[in-house]
């Protein structure tokens, strides 16, 4: 059997939206999504298996262990060693097993902690990251090295890119995992249900970030696979810039929470400005278009639906 598009990670945040779009692409039958249940990368030999049954033409290699600060501190050597091995393993297979293109993701917590805003490709190499998520972070971005030496040594036409802060339905909820949206989000939420006079927020809530809708990064795989043949990094974001008080604002509207966000100017908030430039992908015809209030809205309305009911595979 032939794959034509061959998804890892198609039961994580970013897979859950893109495999309906390549569905929708390159037609239903041609495009399969795996998880770890199918095969577990970590093991040379079932990564061997996995190309032996699906011969892919293109895969899109979205499986990673990821998750929000909290986790990144307590188990850096773990997301250091796992994203490394499943970027290593894959790399090698896609270039000796006749793989036409092959699509990788890394994080915007990959540029240096003091990278200046907007915050363009070329400032990638010129500082270390984060050092909470450094684990994490520089191990995604050996995807990188790899498809810049995998093409040059194989020819392999591996393309690498680099969504913004995503967020939208699918996201991991779960409270000592969750990035800064779905953590407000279920905050907000509960804040709601509880029927509290005020929920407390760190800092001032001055600090800027962009924010790009989960659905809007899987819309332009399509292009990354057929119309870009370079190893990239391009930054797949909004390019738009919002508060924290405007998030915390915006959701607690949307979730019906009617008390009062108090913010403690003591704590800390983190950079007071962290942004991605979009001006490569907006040169490439791209873009990451969702207005904020419409994506948190779908991604509320997803999370109102499944918040009773969800198990683990929701991860709420
Ligand atoms: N989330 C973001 O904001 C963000 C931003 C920039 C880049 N990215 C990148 O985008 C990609 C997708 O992120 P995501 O947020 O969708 O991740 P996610 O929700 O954590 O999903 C991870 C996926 O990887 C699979 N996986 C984990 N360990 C595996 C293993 N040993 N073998 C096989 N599959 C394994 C999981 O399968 P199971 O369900 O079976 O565990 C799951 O399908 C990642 O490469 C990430 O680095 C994410």
């Amino acid at each position: 059997m032939t794959t034509k598009v061959l998804v890892t990670g198609a039961t994580g945040f970013l897979g859950r939206h893109a495999v309906p779009i390549l569905r929708a692409a390159y037609g239903p039958d041609a495009v399969v999504g795996v998880s770890s249940k199918d095969y577990n990368l970590l093991e040379r030999s079932q990564v061997q298996a996995m190309f032996d049954d699906h011969k892919p033409e293109v895969v899109v290699h979205l499986a990673a262990y990821s998750g929000g600060i909290g986790i990144n501190r307590a188990k850096p050597a773990d997301f250091y060693y796992i994203n490394t091995i499943l970027t290593a393993h894959v790399f090698e297979a896609a270039a000796h097993l006749g793989v036409r293109k092959l699509l990788y993701p890394f994080g915007g917590c990959s540029y240096p902690a003091d990278a200046t805003s907007p915050i363009d490709e070329g400032q990638l190499w010129r500082g270390y990251p984060q050092p909470d998520s450094a684990g994490y972070s520089t191990a995604k971005m050996m995807g990188l090295v790899a498809a810049r030496s995998y093409r040059t040594q194989y020819g392999l036409n591996a393309t690498t890119i680099i969504p913004g802060n995503m967020y939208g339905e699918h996201d991991n909820f779960r409270k000592e995992e969750s990035h800064v949206v779905p953590a407000m989000v279920r905050r907000y939420y509960e804040a709601m249900l509880e029927n509290k006079p005020f929920v407390e927020m760190w800092g001032t809530g001055k600090a800027l970030r962009d924010f790009v809708y989960a659905g809007d990064v899987a819309r332009t795989l399509p292009f990354f696979i057929d119309s870009f043949d370079e190893s990239g990094p391009v930054n797949v974001s909004s390019g738009t810039s919002t508060s924290i008080r405007e998030l915390a604002e915006t959701i607690a509207k949307l979730v019906g929470f009617q008390g009062e966000i108090r913010w403690d100017a003591t704590k800390p908030e983190g950079q007071l400005v962290k942004l991605f430039s979009a001006d490569k992908l907006h040169g490439l015809g791209l873009s990451c278009a969702t207005s904020l209030e419409d994506g948190l809205r779908s991604t509320i309305q997803w999370f109102n639906a499944h918040y009773a009911t969800a198990g683990d595979g929701l991860r709420l």
